[in-house]
């Protein structure tokens, strides 16, 4: 609990507060009784909100609840992509932009919901022509480009649940996936456009098909046109397979509790957990969240969530919660400063986007670029701001505030994690008085609280960490094919209740503050990856004998991965500089480059207990360049003497 108590202790007094406008209460969709409403009859409160959406056959019992195991809306019938499309194109509402499109060269496509559709319903049968039936599982690496979208609610449409794997995943992390989930297709392309550049992810799918697996086809959609190998007993051009299919599909009914996707996320061992989701209650809570948090107006708003297909935050507030709503949205495929620093701004501009949300990484990342850039464009048509991936800092929320929001939007800070598949707390526009930094609440429906080592409550200004005392709909179903890795993450560090992971401190307002993970997982400009499938990454390069990370604090990213370890015998250091860019490479190579590690120290020893146990916490302390604590129980007291004298550092330089 030491590094809880610490942060705790760096978090200083917090008074400022927003409360919501006269003019912004006045049109919210939010309302403050639906805590009382929720607190009452919890189930009930539930039903109503999947009663949102058009379920084929109703449920016959709400919750079957038997921990750690839910299963939500029993006996009933839903399809995905029809409550995402067919419902808005059967009501009227085909004409409705679904998403406006910007590639990063500057092409645009404008897409109506009616045009998604038709996308969505020619891809369902090229997936079928290609054999994929309810159930078989798709690997989905792409670009962000509207056939991510297309192909994931293709997958939802007929059955097969999806498994996207971010398009920065290295060809061993994609094979890894691929393998866990046992995936019968890969749908990816030929590359896509970063940095001003196209970059090529079909080569990783080969390389990650060299290994095992039982993958019959990978579909290909070109986007960048760039030479592309080509084995004609596998590989399909998108274009071949799904322009020529018929318009029309009729979609199945699937239960509640279908799997509809697997989504992996770094636990605290090297293995990736495959995150189960099924279909009737994550959609209602994806469908609910939305609705309430970005008090979404589909007629009138343009909503833009600038998180990857490949996290969470992809699925449900791009794909099904924005859908799921019928709201129009802005897809952006390429990074913030191309061609320069102030192009999502320009594109806030160009579309007149009302809703934005995004990580506090970038936040930080354009206030360090400076005012000039939000300054330059006419950002007047944003009424409301998300955050999420990580603590905000009551600096980047202010900055946030004041020049993206014009002092005049409401923040809403949202804590919630791909276990829990949707927002779980943030504030209700409109209805919550925010306090810079806070997530302030579980939302309605949600029952969320701040526990001590025993699990008992703390009290009012009080730190200790996050539990969810309740399941909720939107929950994980499991690990994929790892049912006691399944409890023993989540359900057993407290009896019956579900461990998030992270430090918490509730004040005396009752406003929850979120304080970082209290376990391995370390978070990088959002993502999580743990501190042990960096270790193993470094340990599989032959001049590695022993490897530990820890993630230190970051003005920019959150967190910073740094590295110490020890080579092995017979490796002299000689080439120091080279080594380390090696090891950074090699690291680049197993997981993908966000997991870099920023810094890489060489030592002759590592801090460790007597009975082997290595002391990240004093890496830390060195790695964050404080006076390192208490490490008398250390088996060798002069190591860190010697590890904080050797600190020579290789600074991340891409
Ligand atoms: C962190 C992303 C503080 C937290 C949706 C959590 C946050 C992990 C917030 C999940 C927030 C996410 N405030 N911390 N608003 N949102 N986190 O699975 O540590 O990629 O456990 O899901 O991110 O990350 P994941």
């Amino acid at each position: 609990m030491s590094e809880n108590q610490e942060s705790l202790a760096k978090l200083g007094h917090e008074n400022r507060l927003f409360p919501p406008s006269a003019e912004f209460i006045a049109q919210a969709n939010a309302q403050a009784s639906m805590y009382d409403e929720a607190e009452k009859d919890r189930l009930a409160f539930w039903e109503k909100q999947a009663h949102e959406l058009q379920w084929d056959a109703p449920w016959t019992t709400v919750l079957d609840w038997k921990v750690p195991f839910a299963k939500w809306f029993v006996g009933g019938k839903i399809n995905a992509s029809v409550n995402a499309l067919d419902r808005h194109v059967a009501q009227g509402r085909g004409d409705r932009v679904a998403f406006f499109f910007e590639g990063e060269p500057g092409d645009t496509r404008t897409i109506t919901y009616a045009q998604l559709l038709t996308e969505v319903k020619k891809t369902a049968n090229a997936l079928t022509e290609l054999g994929i039936k309810d159930g078989d599982r798709v690997a989905i690496y792409m670009p962000m480009i509207p056939e991510a979208a297309i192909a994931m609610l293709a997958c939802a449409r007929i059955g097969a649940p999806h498994s996207v794997v971010f398009g920065g995943f290295s060809a061993d992390a994609l094979l890894s996936r691929i393998q866990d989930a046992d995936a019968k297709l890969v749908i990816t392309a030929d590359g896509g456009y970063r940095k001003g550049a196209p970059f090529a992810l079909k080569p990783a799918v080969d390389d990650a098909l060299k290994g095992k697996t039982n993958v019959k086809n990978v579909l290909v959609v070109k986007r960048t046109g760039q030479e592309t190998h080509w084995d004609s007993n596998k590989d399909v051009w998108w274009h071949d397979i799904v322009d020529r299919q018929s318009t029309e599909h009729v979609a199945q009914s699937f239960d509640s509790e279908h799997p509809l996707f697997i989504l992996y996320t770094s636990g605290t061992t090297a293995k990736p957990k495959g995150i189960s989701h099924t279909t009737g209650g994550y959609l209602t809570q994806v469908a609910y969240t939305h609705k309430m948090v970005f008090d979404i107006k589909p007629e009138t708003d343009v909503y833009w969530c600038t998180a990857d297909v490949g996290w969470v935050t992809g699925h449900s507030y791009v794909v099904y919660g924005p859908l799921i709503n019928g709201a129009t949205q802005v897809m952006y495929e390429g990074t913030p400063d191309t061609p320069h620093k102030g192009r999502i701004f320009e594109l806030i501009a160009k579309y007149k986007v009302s809703i934005l949300y995004t990580a506090p990484t970038l936040i930080r990342t354009w206030m360090k670029w400076g005012d000039e850039f939000p300054n330059a464009h006419n950002l007047k048509s944003l009424r409301l701001l998300g955050s999420v991936g990580e603590p905000i800092n009551p600096e980047a929320w202010m900055w946030y505030r004041e020049v993206i929001g014009g002092d005049r939007c409401p923040i809403v800070d949202t804590w919630w994690q791909t276990e829990t598949g949707a927002i779980m707390i943030s504030p209700l526009p409109g209805v919550t008085h925010t306090k810079p930094g806070s997530a302030m609440r579980p939302l309605p429906g949600i029952s969320g609280k701040v526990v001590d080592d025993n699990g008992k409550e703390v009290g009012l200004g009080h730190g200790g960490y996050l539990i969810l005392d309740k399941p909720w709909p939107s929950m994980l179903r499991g690990i994929w094919g790892e049912e006691e890795r399944y409890k023993e993450t989540y359900w057993s560090r407290f009896d019956g209740v579900y461990f998030a992971g992270d430090g918490a401190k509730i004040d005396t307002d009752a406003a929850i503050w979120l304080l970082g993970r209290v376990d391995d997982v370390m978070n990088v400009s959002g993502h999580r990856i743990s501190t042990t499938e960096v270790e193993s990454a470094l340990v599989s390069h032959a001049a590695v004998a022993e490897a530990a990370v820890v993630g230190a604090a970051d003005e920019m990213t959150g967190q910073g991965i740094v590295a110490f370890v020890i080579l092995r015998g017979g490796i002299p250091n000689v080439c120091g500089e080279e080594l380390i860019k090696e090891l950074r490479a090699h690291v680049a190579k197993e997981i993908g480059a966000i997991a870099k590690p920023r810094q890489i120290v060489v030592v002759q020893e590592l801090p460790k207990t007597r009975s082997g146990k290595i002391m990240r916490r004093l890496l830390k302390d060195v790695a964050e360049n404080r006076a390192v604590g208490d490490s008398t129980t250390l088996a060798d007291p002069n190591v860190m003497a010697l590890i904080s004298q050797g600190l020579s550092t290789a600074k991340d330089e891409d």
